[in-house]
Order: structure tokens, then sequence, then C-alpha cells
């Protein structure tokens, strides 16, 4: 509780104390880690998805490889790491030993199986042992095995069948955690109700690359001369993740509580994904660079808020951007824009001169002497580039024009070349919305 505010939430049936949850990956590899976790202020954990024995599991070295940008680090993670090198029996004890001294956290574990038959053994000792619910990981993005991870992800039936098998063999709720290595995440979505899901989780890590060793031509994590595309996660995925949970979020058919993740490290990513739909949402990459304390902030930041804004139940907060998400073709395109400017605040930098010169509608001159911009209205595009750049907070900003004004259009470079150009108008019937 923060500021006396309530954060817990109801995600299938289950009371969570808060909506933050560690996601199935090293920052839940045990129950010593979890333990610490929870005393942080994490109500839950999908604990680092076990595996049955038959395979051993051996993690390849190095594993994970970092994209820091400008000053901004851990901007993207990519790891090439497997699910739990960890025998069974001892996940099992650590599930067994967090139910039985943290009975108001929630324990989900995470498995995934190879074969209907492993999928069910590891759904019921996991159940035998204390888990309140299950994340099938659906989602492993560097398996090579058809049928295994990301792959079952992508085979729709595959994964209506193991959701299925399980959900025949367990009484507690089964959440079906999805790749993002897809166009439309609605589709698998929909098998994974189908086999009888209670929830969805997203996102597992975005395949990619990383990065490519200039000398050794490597791409990274270099495991001895060897690089793979392998999963990326981090503050670089968020937008991917929003993408995927908005899209279920408002798919009507669907209907199924979700879990957000992908790049949360604060209360606002937090809340974010909260806004786009889910009810509770799931960390990694933001504990592998600050720690299990952003927790505290997260409860803070997301308690103030509610104070603020008057929100006694998080519940009520869940989906509530989702009524002003739109498709394109919804825009009031008769409503248009300019930058303004405060110059008094300017310090004369000349970076919004510079990229509106060069990226947008060249709208700037340059006042030299008093290393000023001066904006000339009727050519901006109001696409925000200068303020992007711009060091001094809110000195430009947006401001809307009255309805139907138009910007001019940018002059031809030479007009005498009218009579030179080779060109008959485009004159077939087609639809008659352009919006890209
Ligand atoms: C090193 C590492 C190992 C992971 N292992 C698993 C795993 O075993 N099972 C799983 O479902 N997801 C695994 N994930 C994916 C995370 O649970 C999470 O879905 C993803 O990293 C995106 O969230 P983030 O941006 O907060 O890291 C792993 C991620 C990382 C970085």
């Amino acid at each position: 509780m923060a500021n006396n505010i309530d954060l817990s939430i109801d995600f299938c049936g289950i009371t969570f104390i808060n909506p933050f949850l560690l996601s199935s990956s090293p920052v839940s590899n045990s129950a010593e880690m979890v333990a610490r976790a929870f005393e942080a202020g994490w109500s839950g954990v999908v604990f680092k998805t076990l595996n049955s024995d038959r395979l051993p599991i051996i993690h390849p070295s190095p594993r994970m490889h970092c994209v820091h940008y400008g000053s901004k680090k851990e901007m993207a993670v990519q790891n090439v790491e497997q699910i739990s090198d960890r025998p069974l029996k001892d996940n099992l004890i650590d599930i067994l030993y967090l139910k039985k001294h943290y009975p108001d956290h929630r324990i989900i574990a995470s498995i995934m199986g190879f074969f209907e038959d492993e999928w069910v053994y590891l759904a019921k000792v996991a159940e035998d042992n204390g888990a309140d619910m299950l994340e099938l990981n659906f989602s492993c993005p560097h398996m090579c095995i058809e049928g295994s991870g990301h792959k079952v992800g992508q085979a729709f039936h595959l994964l209506e069948r193991f959701t299925e098998a399980v959900k025949k063999n367990v009484s507690i709720p089964v959440m079906a955690k999805m790749t993002p290595n897809i166009t439309d995440m609605t589709e698998p979505a929909l098998y994974a109700k189908k086999g009888g899901a209670d929830a969805i989780s997203a996102i597992n890590t975005v395949r990619g690359i990383s990065e490519i060793g200039l000398d050794d031509f490597v791409p990274r994590p270099n495991v001895f001369g060897k690089g793979a595309i392998s999963g990326t996660s981090g503050p670089a995925v968020k937008p991917i993740g929003l993408n995927f949970i908005a899209s279920m979020a408002k798919c009507l058919e669907l209907g199924l509580p979700l879990s957000g993740i992908g790049g949360i490290e604060t209360w606002i990513d937090a809340l974010e994904y909260i806004l786009v739909g889910s009810s509770t949402i799931q960390v990694t990459t933001g504990i592998m660079h600050y720690g299990y304390g952003i927790v505290e902030d997260m409860i803070e930041g997301l308690g103030d808020y509610m104070a603020r804004k008057g929100v006694t139940s998080v519940s009520q907060l869940v989906g509530k951007a989702l009524p002003h998400l739109h498709e394109t073709d919804h825009f009031d395109l008769e409503r248009q824009g300019v930058t303004q400017y405060d110059v008094d605040r300017c310090i004369g930098c000349g970076q919004c001169y510079i990229v509106c010169r060069d990226a947008a509608g060249q709208a700037i001159t340059w006042d030299g002497e008093n290393r000023r911009p001066v904006l000339d209205e009727n050519k901006c595009l109001s696409c925000m580039l200068c303020q992007f750049v711009c060091p001094v907070t809110d000195l430009i900003t947006y401001k809307a024009m009255p309805r139907g004004w138009r910007r001019n259009e940018t002059p031809v470079m030479d007009p005498s070349l009218e009579k030179e150009i080779q060109y008959e108008p485009f004159t077939k019937e087609g639809p008659n919305e352009c919006t890209v």
C-alpha cells in the first residue's frame, strides 16, 4: 500500500496485492532470489521456465549482450539463455518454499515441454507443488527444434493443442505467453483461448541482432566465434509490447485478462501497459539493470497517481486508453497545427533549425545575430522534430490551428521544367481514402 491506496487487483480470479510481477528469466531463478523480491514489494513471480530434466540444459557463454544508446545503458539486451538449467526437483522445492513462506504472494510456474505428455507432466507437478497459476512458454525465441518455444507460438494449432492438454489436467488458471515474432498476435491468442487459456501474457523477447564485431565479424554475444539471432528485451521493445497488448485488448472476441511485459522500468511504463489493457505487468530487464528495488518507485508512483486522479482501484485504470486508440483513417485531417516557440528561453543551440532544414519543412530561418530560430508557420509540417531535439523542456510546443487551416505546399525547384516533365495524371478509380 502506498499513501493508503490499495493497489490490489484480481487476475484470473486470484488476488494480487499489486500488479507488479517478476517475469520468467534470471530474475526469478530461485526461491532465495524471489523471496528477496517479495520482501522488496513485488506481488508475484512467474518462476523461470521449468524443464523436465529430459534434456540437459546448458547455457551458452557469454549469454547476453547489451546495446547502450548515448547515456542510456541497457537500452536493449540480447540474450541466448535457455530455460532453467536447474533440476526440476530443486525448482519444485523452491516453489513449495515460496508458497509456504509467502502465502500472500502469487507463484506462477512457467513451463515448456516439447511434446504433449511433457507439457502435461510439467503442469501437474507445478500444480501439485503449490503453483497458483501456470504460464505456458510458447515464445522462447531461440529454440531450433520444431514444436518448441516460439515455433509453437507461430504454429497455432499446436499452441491450441498444448493449451488444451494442460487445461484438461490442472485446475489452476493457465496463461499463454506469446511470441512477438509474428505480425498479428490476436490470431494465436484466439487459438490459445480455444484451447482453454484463462489469460494471455506478452511479450517474450523480439528476435534481433544487437551488434556485430567490426574486427571479428561475429554478431554478439560472441559465443566462442559464433553469434545467433536471438531475443531482445528492454526499453527498446516497449513500443512493440504496448502494440501487442493494445491490439489484443481491443479484440472483443478474445476478451481474456492480459499480463503486459516488455521494457518496463518505471511506474509510468507499468501504468501505460495497464492503460492499454494489462491487469498485471511483468519485468525482467529493468531488474537486470537496477535490481528489485525499482518496485518501490512503481508502488509509490502508481499510488500517488491514483490518489491524484481519485481512482480507488487499479482495475478502473485497465484499458482506459483504449477508447482513444483508433485506426489512422479516423484522424480528423481538417485539423492541423504548427509549433510555437518560447524564444525567451532559447539557448541558441540551433538544433531545431538544422532538423527543420534537413528533415522537415524548412520552416525556420536562423537569426544568426541573436542566435534564435524564426518560424514561418505557413511552412511548418507540425512533425515536432524541433521539439524532440530541443534541449530546453517545453520551449517548443504544439499549437492547434483553426479548422481548415492548411500550410503552404512546398514549391518546386524550377517551375520552368514543367514544359519538359513527362507525366500523365493518374486517372484510374480506386479506394477513396489514403491515410498512409
Ligand atoms: C536473460 C533472459 C532470460 C529469459 N528467460 C526466459 C524464460 O526462461 N522463459 C520465458 O518465458 N521468458 C524468458 N525471458 C523473457 C522475459 O520473461 C520477458 O518476456 C522479456 O525479457 C521482455 O521483458 P523485459 O523487457 O522486461 O525484459 C528471458 C529474458 C531474458 C532477458
